[in-house]
């Protein structure tokens, strides 16, 4: 790196607007969408999708309720061209999404977009030329009043041509590339000379889009230059001022959100992220905080799973594991404390949610659990995956896994005993463990302790309120036969243990039937305290509930 950046490097001009309103707004709506997934997307990648991958991809982002959708560059090759007139042909556009197309401002180029469009129901064509003061020098040579010639050029070849679009419904959009390198007067100069060839009108409006093409600023940055812009544009009530960002910096989506504070109508970007470079905006993480915020995104990601499942397959891209609401861990905790919390504030969630859908607004409890900024099962992931263990993992998360996925519901205090067992054990593997190999483990620690002491035989009978058993077992493979009394089996069989010298009372004993799997099985946890003071924890599982803490009682033993 540079030693001294400054000498290669500059600060981006700040916009002066000193009475700029944007900070103190909040969002209360969702915006307009457009994917632009099938153009900006799908040039991104390295091997570009096929007809009949965007053909999947386009009816999943209809699926999601995308109502724009940009599908191509139509007169950059004959794939684009042709997806385009399947689309159109093949009658696959519901009625009410607009098919957007991308051209330069080029005529032949626009000649060709135009009858590429020829049948549609709903048309946006998007013409766009490059305007920041490195594109006007480097690539085009051109002075701001040439670039300005292309921008109208380009908008008045469309406007000659619309008369071939008989029966289509046509917005234009126009977008400034490189609006947020560009000086913003020099922006608000060329977006009017094209409104001046378009003439839009508040019944008619047209889409001025002005794209984050590369960050190179904050995003405040960014959200003074879309408030400039709405409040120095001309006839802004014929505008519908959209936001297309990168995320060249990583702040595309507060670039987006910032932009929509500062005025913006409409949000332009991609499923996850995908596109040039770092990418374009995620529409997903953008829809999802404002759902998050309680406001109806009015995008359906109630299926996220099979939403990413189309995404990789037509696109070739994986999704990070830590992408905001998709990526596989963003629902896990591994850390004993948040496993913990989340596990806690789950409970509690169990207990005050909703019992109805339509339950009146103003008594309904509202989401707030550690750790998890929504329901997951709000977006078809699952509160199995939200609690994982590895060796990071405390007692929480390993009890949680066993009772969520087993119905193994250990006490409290058995929890803090078993805990570090199975932390140790999960150090040991230096992996992540699954809830089957933690039930293993606990098998082996408890259910399975069959030496020294192991049952043969157990029986009661009960007379009085007085219990008398007979109890069979064998200690080092040896034969060990006693008698006990008392007010129940258990109290009986630590009677019996006692006139065989081995003393011990029981502290704590619960049991429950297991659930799947188990076949009409119970399961019992006792805490045994012997008379030189020290205590262990037993579990026993049986079909029959007696037997179940016969058998706990002995791995307690065992365990001494
Ligand atoms: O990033 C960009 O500026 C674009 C334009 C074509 C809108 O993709
Ligand atoms: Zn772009």
């Amino acid at each position: 790196m540079h030693q001294d950046p400054s000498k290669k490097y500059r600060p981006f001009p700040p916009v002066r607007l000193p009475d700029r309103q944007w900070p103190n707004r909040v969002l209360t709506r969702a915006p307009r969408w457009a994917s632009v997934d099938l153009r900006d997307g799908n040039q991104a990648l390295a091997v570009p999708m096929n007809v009949s991958q965007k053909l999947e991809l386009f009816q999943a982002l209809v699926k999601i309720g995308f109502k724009e959708i940009e599908v191509g560059f139509p007169s950059a090759s004959n794939t684009e061209f042709t997806f385009n007139r399947r689309l159109i042909e093949e009658h696959r556009a519901p009625d009410d999404v607009w098919l957007q197309v991308l051209v330069q401002a080029r005529e032949d180029l626009i000649e060709r977009t135009v009858e590429s469009l020829i049948g549609a129901k709903k048309a946006i064509i998007h013409l766009y030329n490059s305007t920041s003061p490195a594109q006007r020098r480097v690539v085009f040579g051109k002075s701001k009043k040439e670039i300005v010639e292309v921008a109208v050029r380009g908008a008045q070849w469309i406007k000659d041509r619309l008369a071939r679009l008989k029966g289509t419904e046509v917005m234009l959009q126009y977008s400034p590339e490189s609006f947020s390198a560009t000086e913003h007067e020099f922006a608000r100069e060329i977006s009017e000379a094209v409104m001046d060839v378009w003439q839009p009108t508040p019944q008619r409006k047209m889409i001025l889009n002005l794209p984050d093409t590369v960050e190179v600023a904050m995003p405040n940055v960014y959200a003074d230059q879309i408030e400039w812009m709405c409040r120095n544009l001309k006839n802004r009530d014929s505008l519908i001022i959209s936001l297309h960002t990168h995320n060249d910096r990583g702040t595309g989506v507060a670039a987006t959100e910032l932009g929509l504070l500062a005025g913006a109508d409409r949000v332009e970007g991609t499923l996850f992220g995908n596109g040039e470079r770092t990418g374009n905006l995620d529409i997903v993480t953008v829809a999802l905080n404002l759902y998050q915020h309680g406001i109806d995104p009015k995008l359906d990601f109630s299926d996220l799973n099979s939403v990413i499942d189309v995404y990789e397959r037509c696109t070739g891209m994986t999704i990070p594991a830590r992408q905001p609401y998709a990526g596989e861990l963003v629902f896990t905790a591994f850390s004993g404390s948040h496993q913990d919390a989340i596990k806690k504030g789950l409970a509690e969630w169990e207990q005050k949610r909703p019992s109805t859908q339509n339950q009146d607004p103003s008594t309904q409890a509202h989401w707030d659990v550690p750790y998890l900024t929504i329901d997951p099962t709000d977006i078809g992931r699952e509160y199995r995956e939200v609690i994982r263990v590895n060796s990071q993992s405390g007692k929480g998360g390993v009890a949680y896994l066993l009772e969520s996925e087993f119905g193994i519901s250990l006490p409290k205090d058995m929890q803090r005993e078993f805990g570090p067992i199975a932390n140790d054990a999960v150090d040991k593997l230096g992996r992540e463990v699954s809830g089957a190999e933690l039930k293993a483990m606990f098998w082996q620690e408890y259910v399975e302790r069959n030496s020294p002491w192991r049952l043969n035989g157990f029986e009661t009978e009960s007379k009085n309120g007085v219990v008398k058993c007979r109890a069979k077992l064998s200690r080092h493979d040896q034969p060990v036969e006693f008698s006990g009394e008392g007010n129940g089996p258990l109290a009986a069989l630590v009677h019996g243990f006692g006139t065989t010298g081995v003393r011990f009372e029981i502290i704590n004993y619960s049991e429950h039937a297991l659930s799947s799997g188990e076949a009409a099985a119970a399961i019992s946890y006792i805490q045994i305290k012997t008379a030189d003071g020290k205590s262990r924890w037993g579990a026993g599982v049986d079909t029959n509930i007696e037997l179940a803490s016969v058998r706990a009682v002995l791995s307690a033993l065992n365990r001494l």
